[in-house]
């Protein structure tokens, strides 16, 4: 019988150099989108998902992120007494059950693959899921559900895909395509930001991942990979040459590079203009902005 995929684990240990000086001292998964942190969004996702189990890879300086998921029974007192039922919900909303979710140290940034295997010990013999918190997915149905529901029918390794335009396909791991099924693509091959003019196709890997207990093996034997990290891609293109199943998910949904400042922009924007209290007020604002540049030119 296959197991349910119930834990997640979101490595969160990076730099996040991109966003000097914010990430001198804030947590790039702090960082709000509209009024909730990323964070919040990869949680809510995961929930969604059926996920019970929540491990952050973590590194120094990541303490405001434990203590986003705390109780905050001060303020919970505050907004009771004010009468703010909403404000208490929403609050509520982000408190985690005790002992739903566990935090493990990557000493040093040496790469997604080596943050991922630094969670074995609480992966034991399932399969579980990867969420990168920068990879924001607004969608219908959650995109790990989408996965997950898939994954029930494949079994295997399973990575979120997205077409992407040729010229752009060196910034990403890429899928080399045995069989397109639709949305599920069998892979027979995958390579980590080919050189230019090299991807095999223009199927991207993002950062949602459901994956076998082996790839914990396979990371235990890698040497660093490109750019000098441990890289899951690395992981998951072993067990194809072993001849395991790993497959692509062409999800449905609009996904948002939030580690990039320019993505970042795009989802605060996005997410804004799907707020009803501030939708219509934005969405005026931006057109007014965009008349009067286009006037100036
Ligand atoms: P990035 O490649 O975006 O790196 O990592 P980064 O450090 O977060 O950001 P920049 O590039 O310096 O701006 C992708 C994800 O993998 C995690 C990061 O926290 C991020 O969520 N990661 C990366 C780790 O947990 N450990 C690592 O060694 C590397």
């Amino acid at each position: 019988m296959k197991r349910k995929v119930t834990k997640a684990i979101f490595p969160v240990a990076g730099l996040g150099t991109r966003f000097l000086p914010a990430t001198k001292s804030i947590p790039k998964e702090i960082m709000t989108l509209v009024d909730r942190p990323l964070i919040q969004y990869a949680i809510d996702e995961a929930r969604a998902a059926g996920i019970k189990e929540f491990i952050f890879v973590t590194s120094r300086g990541k303490g405001a992120l434990e203590d986003y998921f705390d109780n905050a029974p001060v303020l919970e007192q505050e907004l009771r007494k004010k009468g703010k039922t909403d404000l208490l919900r929403t609050l509520k909303d982000t408190n985690m059950e005790s002992g739903a979710i566990a935090y493990i140290r990557q000493h040093k940034a040496l790469g997604l693959g080596h943050a991922v295997w630094c969670a074995r010990r609480l992966i034991a013999n399932e399969p579980f899921a990867v969420i990168m918190t920068d990879d924001v997915i607004a969608s219908e149905k959650p995109c790990l559900m989408q996965m997950i529901e898939a994954h029930e029918e494949t079994g295997g390794c399973m990575v979120a895909a997205m077409e992407v335009p040729k010229d752009k396909a060196s910034a990403y791991g890429v899928l080399d395509i045995k069989e397109d099924k639709g949305a599920i693509v069998s892979v027979k091959g995958m390579v980590e930001k080919p050189d230019e003019g090299t991807a095999p196709s223009n199927l991207a890997v993002i950062g949602r991942y459901i994956l076998t207990p082996k790839i914990l093996q396979n990371l235990s034997k890698l040497k660093s990979g490109a750019g000098g990290e441990i890289q899951l891609t690395d992981a998951i293109a072993l067990e194809l040459e072993e001849g395991r199943d790993v497959f692509g998910y062409r999800f449905s949904g609009q996904r948002f590079d939030c580690g990039s400042k320019a993505g970042f922009l795009q989802a605060t924007v996005a997410f804004g203009l799907g707020r009803p209290e501030l939708g219509e007020e934005l969405r005026a604002y931006l057109h007014n902005m965009l008349s009067l540049s286009e006037a100036a030119e």
